[in-house]
């Protein structure tokens, strides 16, 4: 990668990841792009465009003005937002994939998709899913990321075009807020652990869901475009998680550094639906040996971290 467009960059991974490849690959060489400026870092800090994914003449025209080798594209609508409106969320999450594709292929750019937990469903094996298993997601989140996945191998084979991708799981962080997905609990967690000392998820306990910390997201989107290619065998859609647990188990890591930290339950029928359709736990081998795959943050190590910033930013 030189020089990298971002699409979704106002985003919780976005405004993180802007910041990441500017110190780099150098600020100028960073297109932070969203549907409108914002105050923070990725609109402020360096290059920045309004970008509708959904408009394929003003991606193919940005990307050809900023002459970007890489497009990384996280536009797009979490889990439990697409369920409100499922066609909005397909349209962003599909038509604006498509779009972004194809201003890449125009312009001989790599590209890396992000996909998630959410393209398994009830019918994949739980534990330990297999990086390459059944795929019959229940929400139009997950039919989506099943189907853009499929296409960016599409566009590999068909085209050549050097397309890559992750199947993150929920990920925390203290910058920006998550964007309405079913994992979201377990940041808010960490936010009312330091604003109230205790906390009411809406999943429920014994739901098992793969998490990862933000600073191994970073790291394991920039190992993955700067592999080489000759060892991918997947190239899209690698299973990645860092670890798996329950609400319970949480809460216990919290009370590690916060004794008094309390929780209760009100349970939202939506999402936890949607999480009993997810995996409890990801086989990540293909990760680790196609490209180096090596999360650093374990549960304790992420709420240490997480609290000693929260308590800073609040
Ligand atoms: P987010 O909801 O925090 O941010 C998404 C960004 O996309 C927002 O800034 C929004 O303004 C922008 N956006 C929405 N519609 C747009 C459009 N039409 N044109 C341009 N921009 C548009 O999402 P995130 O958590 O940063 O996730 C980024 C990507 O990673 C998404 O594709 C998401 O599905 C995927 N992902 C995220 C997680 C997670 O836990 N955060 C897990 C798995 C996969
Ligand atoms: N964190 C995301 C969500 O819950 C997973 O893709 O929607």
């Amino acid at each position: 990668m030189k020089k990298i467009l971002v699409t979704g960059a106002n985003g919780q991974i976005g405004v993180e990841l802007v910041v990441h490849l500017r110190k780099l690959y150098g600020t100028e060489n960073v297109l932070a792009t969203d549907l409108r400026r914002t105050p923070g870092a990725a609109s402020e800090g360096g290059p920045f465009a309004a970008l509708d994914v959904r408009d394929p003449k003003a991606f193919s025209e940005t990307l050809r003005s900023f002459g970007a080798d890489t497009v990384l594209h996280l536009a797009g609508i979490l889990s439990a937002r697409g369920e409100a409106d499922p066609m909005f969320s397909w349209d962003v999450n599909v038509n604006g994939t498509c779009a972004a594709l194809e201003a890449a292929r125009e312009h001989g750019a790599a590209f890396f998709f992000p996909s998630s937990i959410a393209a398994f469903g009830p019918s994949t094996p739980s534990k330990n899913t297999p990086q390459d298993t059944l795929q019959r997601p229940s929400t139009v989140y997950g039919v989506a990321k099943v189907s853009m996945e499929l296409l960016c191998d599409y566009y590999h084979k068909k085209f050549g075009m050097d397309t890559r991708g992750l199947r993150f799981p929920g990920l925390i962080s203290y910058e920006a807020l998550p964007g309405g997905g079913t994992t979201d609990y377990a940041v808010h967690i960490y936010y009312d652990a330091i604003k109230k000392g205790s906390y009411t998820s809406f999943i429920a306990q014994g739901t098992y869901m793969d998490m990862m910390y933000m600073p191994d997201a970073l790291n394991a989107i920039v190992r993955l475009m700067e592999a080489d290619p000759a060892r991918l065998l997947h190239r899209n859609a690698f299973n990645i998680s860092a670890m798996s647990f329950e609400p319970e188990q949480i809460a216990a890591s919290i009370r590690k550094f916060m004794p008094g930290f309390t929780m209760d339950y009100d349970v939202d029928p939506l999402r936890q639906g949607i999480a009993e359709s997810w995996p409890d736990s990801l086989d990540c081998s293909a990760a680790r040996e196609e490209w180096g795959f090596a999360p650093e943050y374990d549960l304790d190590r992420m709420s240490e971290d997480m609290l000693a910033r929260l308590k800073e930013k609040l």
